[in-house]
């Protein structure tokens, strides 16, 4: 299973270089700091050598298409994250079939994810952490959409966003889903357990006794 990011933050990007397989952006994440968008986004690219997903603002598929374009131009890693409404996948047919990988965002149930797919998207987002807030079940999305993609041979992989604590990042990996993009924050829990830290603290007081 591959780990991205959900940032646009330089140092927490630089910090888990090592571990994560691509990065996420969206614009909210980019307003956060204050900087020009393309210069963020090249300079991710500098550091990541997976897929870095950069946001189109435009509502129609024409203004998405030219935005894409010129995303697409600062690196090959850039991936366009267009959202999922019909003139979103009239742009997605159009990209795909120009080469352009795309990452289908917005995405709050399986037959959005099954539109996505046809027309061509790389990537999709189901928003799990979104769904639980609006009282529904995230990962039934998921679910439902692993299903579907493998019923049918779909190339496009699944990314799970809107991720909100490591029980997602679990499910996500139980189901099946290619990927998940997670913030910095839920990130580091990863890694934590209480127990670890019992057994290191055990471990070097019983060290102590040893005769040096
Ligand atoms: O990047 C898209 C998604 O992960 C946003 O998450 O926490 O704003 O719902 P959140």
């Amino acid at each position: 299973m591959k780990i991205f990011i959900d940032t646009a933050n330089i140092d927490q990007i630089r910090e888990m270089a090592w571990l994560i397989d691509g990065v996420t952006t969206n614009p909210t994440l980019v307003a956060r700091e204050k900087r020009p968008f393309e210069e963020i986004v090249r300079e991710i690219c500098g550091i990541v050598s997976g897929p870095v997903s950069a946001e189109v603002t435009a509502l129609d598929a024409p203004g998405m298409i030219s935005q894409a374009r010129a995303l697409a131009g600062i690196h090959e890693n850039v991936v366009i994250k267009i959202p999922m409404t019909e003139a979103g996948m009239r742009a997605v047919t159009t990209l795909s079939q120009e080469g352009i990988r795309t990452n289908v965002t917005l995405v709050f149930s399986a037959p959005q994810a099954l539109i996505a797919a046809k027309c061509g998207a790389s990537f999709v987002s189901p928003f799990v952490g979104r769904i639980d807030d609006a009282g529904g079940s995230g990962m039934e999305v998921v679910s439902e959409i692993v299903e579907i993609y493998r019923n049918y041979g779909f190339a496009t992989e699944i990314i799970v966003a809107s991720v909100r604590h490591p029980r997602h990042v679990l499910e996500a990996a139980l189901l099946g889903a290619e990927i998940a993009t997670v913030p910095y924050a839920v990130l580091k829990k990863l890694f934590n357990h209480p127990l670890t830290d019992v057994g290191i603290d055990r471990f070097l007081k019983d060290w102590e006794q040893v005769p040096k």
